[in-house]
Parts: structure tokens; C-alpha cells; sequence
């Protein structure tokens, strides 16, 4: 009776390690041609093939592959570097697959990637843009809309953000909130800079948008965008409790803020408008050659989807920046002495700049002699790959060499690929802002996207790094206080320990 005990469960296991996996690679397999048979059957033409690749199990696709590779392993590239691996003889960079319920074409070459993202935007384009629930930051904001209206909305927001005098006013708006944060996380002597950061990050974004200083009512919009920010990775199922319908009851709230504030600036004379202030005046006031100007919806869906785009990002940023500087005393060393090659009497091209004038802040004049700063933002970009991937849709069948990307399909162009790859960059994953000495491969430095959507607030992001690598350099110095502790990619990439570091002030012991 036991031996026959011991046969069954001998019989189970076999067929558990056996039967199992080998029903599994055959609907694996079945899937994979199932897809490519309708593919082909829909298009009678001859010789037409999806891109190399694999569509993965059913429902599922390649979901739990790629969550496997950020979130198990920590190699985020694995996956796009196994597909490489397998299907890439002919290094055209395009793959299908499955993923989160959609099938969908990575892209992942510098030509490719251009190829995708010129092909964006412009009216009859052959891309389209797609992220998920556009409901959330709103169908009137540039993110989300196509063709001439995003030519259109682009154009505002690039006059509002990028016009010389505006970045001035943000020099000066953000700088003194900076200092005093470094001051205080030095009287702590202990932080977690991911979150102190992010706090700083959305009292700037809070000053230079709207004119709001910190306030308990700044503190509930900050809760209300992480509300939001989170609505988009959820499922959008509008039920009570899920994710989803706070991040909707959070865009009310922010709404009704936003709109408040415009009603308000309205009601003021116009002559209080200052068109070199905040964004939101800028949106309000700028006007289009016939004279047109942003609705009230549009100048409010803009602002929440410039802070969504803007505030993880740079405060993400400026985190890396900090944590490879900390691991990197060489660099830091570097930011803060200019050496004799580069400035007579041995001068600090951060300590050199801003001393004794205007109370140690820099200005937008001084930025293009920070030369070194600028190479350790660029690093910092390149390394903490911020913006992993965009996402478009194929808005009809498109052929790219000899491949087609079906019409419907999800294409997501997945950027950070370029700078992980040893190809373009030498060493590609340490924190070397001496690279920069000569410029990338071309096509190889996509870190702001490409095309008529390249990041619109690029000179923001670049500004608020210098600005902060500045006062960091000349006044404090910092250890991580777990330097080997892992990073996890998803939601954003970032130290577990959110980089914890020791933080004191220079010539203050
Ligand atoms: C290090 C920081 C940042 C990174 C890495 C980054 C990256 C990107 C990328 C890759 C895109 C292209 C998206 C696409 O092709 O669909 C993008 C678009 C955009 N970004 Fe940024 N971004 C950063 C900071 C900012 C900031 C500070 C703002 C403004 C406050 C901003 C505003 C935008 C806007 C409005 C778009 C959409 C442009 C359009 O569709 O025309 N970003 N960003």
C-alpha cells in the first residue's frame, strides 16, 4: 500500500515536471502562430510578416517575462537583450510581442526609434500617441492630442516654458527654496534623498507653475497628483476603492484648485498678468497669430499634465545625480574644482561662479560656462534613464524594412535600450560624465524622445539639475549610507533605501 503511495505521487510529480511545461511551450507555440495565421490571413498580400519575435501565452503574452526581468531579476535590458539574442540577425531592431493585454511592436534601434518617432504626431501621421487613461491628466492637453491641435498646444507651451525670460524667472523662483532645503536636510545630518527631493522638486514645480508657496493646500495637491500619477498604472476600473476612481476624484480636486486660481487671476486686472511670471500666466496670455487664445479647459489640462510630466522625472533626475556623485568622488571633485586646465588661479567652476554675487545664486548667464555641470547632467540623464520608453499606436498598416507593424498594434520605443548599449557607449553603465567630451553616436542620445514630441520642457529639466549640482557642489558633501543597496525599476527606477545618505554641510565640522 505505501509503495503504491510513493508510485501515485511519483506519477503527479512526473507529470507536474514533465506534462506541464510541454503543454505549456505548446500553447506557447500554438499562440505565436495563431497570431501570425490571422495576421496573414488579413492581409492577402504576399510576403507581408510581422516583425521577429514571439507573441508570447495567451492573455498573458510576454507580461510576466518582462515584470520578471525589472522587477525579479533587476536587469531591465534582459528582455529586449534576449530578443536581440534570438531573432536579430539582421540588426533591424523591431520585435512583436504581447504586453499588458496589447499586441505590440518594440522598437529599439537608433533608426528605428527615429523612424517611429518622426513618424509622430503630424496629421495623417502614421503613429499615433496612446497612454493609458488620457482621461486622467485630460483630453485637451498636449499629451494627448494629435496633428495640428498638438502643433498648436506645443507651440503655447514651448513659448510659455522654454523663452529665455521664463527660464530666467525660474532661476530666480527656485533657487532660494533650494538652499534652504539643503540647509535643513544638513541639520538632519541623515535623509532619504528621494523623498526629501521630490518635496523640494514639487515646492519649485508649485512656485514656477502657479505661484504657490508651500502651503497645507500645496500638500493636498501633492497627495492628489500621486493620487493621479498612480491611477495611470492601475487597471481603469472605476469601482469604489480601486486605484482608479481615486486618481479620478483626485483630478477633480486638482481641477477645481487649478481653476479657482485661473477664475481669480481673471478677476484680477490684466495688467497683474505678468507675462514673464509663472506658466500659468504664460498659457493664459499667450495668443496665437489670429489672435486666439487657450481655453480655460486647456490652460488647465496643461498644467496637470506639465507637472505630471515634469515632477517624478526631475526629481528622479536629481536623486541619480546625487547617488552616482556620492559613488563617484572623482566627478564630484571635478564639479567642484575647475582645474588649472580650464580657469586661471586654480578657480572651482561651481564655487568660481555665483560667490560673491548676487548671494550665491546662479543665473542663466552663468550656465554656459558651467561646462563640467553640464556634462554630469547629461551622464546623470543618460545613466538614470528616466523616461525608459514612449508609446505610440500604429494608426495604419506600416512597413518598415521588410517588416509590417500591423494597423492597431501598440509600439512602444523603448529608448533606454541606446544608452545601456556597449555598442554606443563605452562601459555603458558607469557614471563617466567624461564621456561627454565628445558628442554620442548620432541617434544614439534619445533620453528626451525624438521628433515633433521631443520632451517640450528639456531646458526646464537640464536647468533645475544645474541649479541644484550647483548648490550641492560649493556647499555640502554626502555618503550613501547603503551604497550597494539594490535598485528596482518599476514604477521608476530607484535605490530600495530611496538612496539614504548622510548629509552635512562642507567646512562644518
Ligand atoms: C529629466 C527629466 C525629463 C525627462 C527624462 C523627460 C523625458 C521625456 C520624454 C522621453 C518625452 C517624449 C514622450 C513621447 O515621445 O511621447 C517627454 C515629453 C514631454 N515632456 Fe518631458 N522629460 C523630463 C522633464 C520634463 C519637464 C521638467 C517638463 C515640463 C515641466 C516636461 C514636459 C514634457 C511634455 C509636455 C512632453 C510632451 C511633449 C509633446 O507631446 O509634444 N518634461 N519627456
Amino acid at each position: 500500500m505505501h509503495a503504491q503511495g510513493v508510485a501515485e505521487w511519483a506519477w503527479w510529480i512526473g507529470l507536474l515536471l514533465g506534462a506541464v511545461p510541454l503543454l505549456a511551450l505548446a500553447v506557447w507555440h500554438c499562440n505565436d502562430a495563431a497570431h501570425c495565421a490571422a495576421f496573414a490571413l488579413r492581409r492577402r498580400r504576399r510576403g507581408a510578416r510581422l516583425p521577429p519575435g514571439h507573441m508570447g501565452l495567451p492573455f498573458v503574452g510576454e507580461s510576466l517575462a518582462l515584470l520578471w526581468h525589472f522587477k525579479l531579476a533587476r536587469r531591465p535590458d534582459g528582455f529586449i537583450d534576449a530578443k536581440r539574442r534570438r531573432y536579430d540577425g539582421e540588426g533591424v531592431g523591431v520585435y512583436r510581442t504581447h504586453l499588458f493585454g496589447s499586441p505590440t511592436v518594440l522598437v529599439c534601434s537608433p533608426a528605428a526609434n527615429k523612424f517611429v518617432l518622426h513618424s509622430s504626431s503630424q496629421d495623417g501621421a502614421a503613429f499615433g500617441i496612446r497612454w493609458p487613461a488620457p482621461e486622467l491628466v485630460g483630453f485637451s492637453c498636449v499629451v494627448n492630442v494629435d496633428g495640428a491641435q498638438h502643433a498648436r498646444l506645443r507651440g503655447f507651451i514651448l513659448a510659455a516654458i522654454n523663452r529665455p525670460s521664463s527660464l530666467r524667472a525660474v532661476a530666480e523662483a527656485v533657487q532660494p527654496r533650494v538652499v534652504a532645503a539643503l540647509r535643513a536636510w544638513a541639520d538632519k545630518g541623515t535623509i532619504t534623498a528621494a523623498t526629501e527631493i521630490k518635496k523640494v522638486t514639487f515646492e519649485n514645480i508649485c512656485k514656477m507653475f502657479v505661484s504657490m508657496d508651500p502651503s497645507p493646500l500645496t500638500e493636498m495637491i501633492d497627495g492628489w497628483f500621486a493620487g493621479l500619477v498612480a491611477g495611470f498604472r492601475a487597471f481603469p476600473l472605476d469601482l469604489p476603492g480601486t486605484a482608479y476612481r481615486h486618481a479620478r476624484a483626485c483630478r477633480r480636486k486638482l481641477d477645481a484648485v487649478f481653476r479657482d486660481e485661473l477664475q481669480r487671476r481673471k478677476e484680477t486686472t490684466p495688467l497683474d498678468l505678468n507675462v514673464d511670471g509663472d506658466l500659468m500666466s504664460g498659457l493664459m496670455q499667450m495668443e496665437e497669430e489670429q489672435g486666439e487664445k487657450l481655453s480655460d479647459d486647456e490652460v488647465v489640462d496643461n498644467i496637470v499634465s506639465l507637472v505630471v510630466a515634469g515632477y517624478e522625472s526631475t526629481s528622479n533626475a536629481i536623486m541619480w545625480a546625487a547617488y552616482h556623485l556620492a559613488k563617484s568622488p572623482h566627478a564630484l571633485r571635478k564639479l567642484r574644482v575647475r582645474t588649472l586646465l580650464f580657469l586661471p588661479f586654480g578657480m572651482e567652476e561651481n564655487a568660481a561662479i555665483g560667490r560673491d554675487k548676487n548671494g550665491g545664486f546662479i543665473t542663466l548667464d552663468d550656465i554656459p560656462g558651467m561646462k563640467y555641470t553640464a556634462k554630469v547632467v547629461e551622464e546623470t540623464i543618460r545613466v538614470a534613464n528616466v523616461a525608459p520608453m514612449v508609446h505610440r499606436v500604429a494608426h495604419k498598416d506600416i512597413e518598415y524594412r521588410g517588416y509590417t507593424i500591423p494597423k492597431g498594434w501598440r509600439v512602444v520605443v523603448w529608448l533606454r535600450s541606446l544608452h545601456t548599449d556597449a555598442n554606443y557607449y563605452d562601459d555603458p553603465l558607469s557614471f563617466n560624465p567624461d564621456r561627454w567630451d565628445k558628442p554620442p553616436k548620432p541617434g544614439t542620445y534619445q533620453v528626451f524622445g525624438g521628433g515633433p514630441r521631443i520632451c517640450a520642457g528639456n531646458m526646464l529639466a537640464r536647468l533645475q539639475l544645474t541649479i541644484m549640482l550647483h548648490h550641492l557642489a560649493v556647499g555640502y558633501k554626502w555618503e550613501l549610507l547603503n551604497p550597494d543597496a539594490k535598485v528596482t525599476y518599476l514604477p521608476h527606477s530607484k535605490p530600495v533605501d530611496g538612496a539614504a545618505m548622510s548629509f552635512i554641510k562642507l567646512n562644518s565640522e
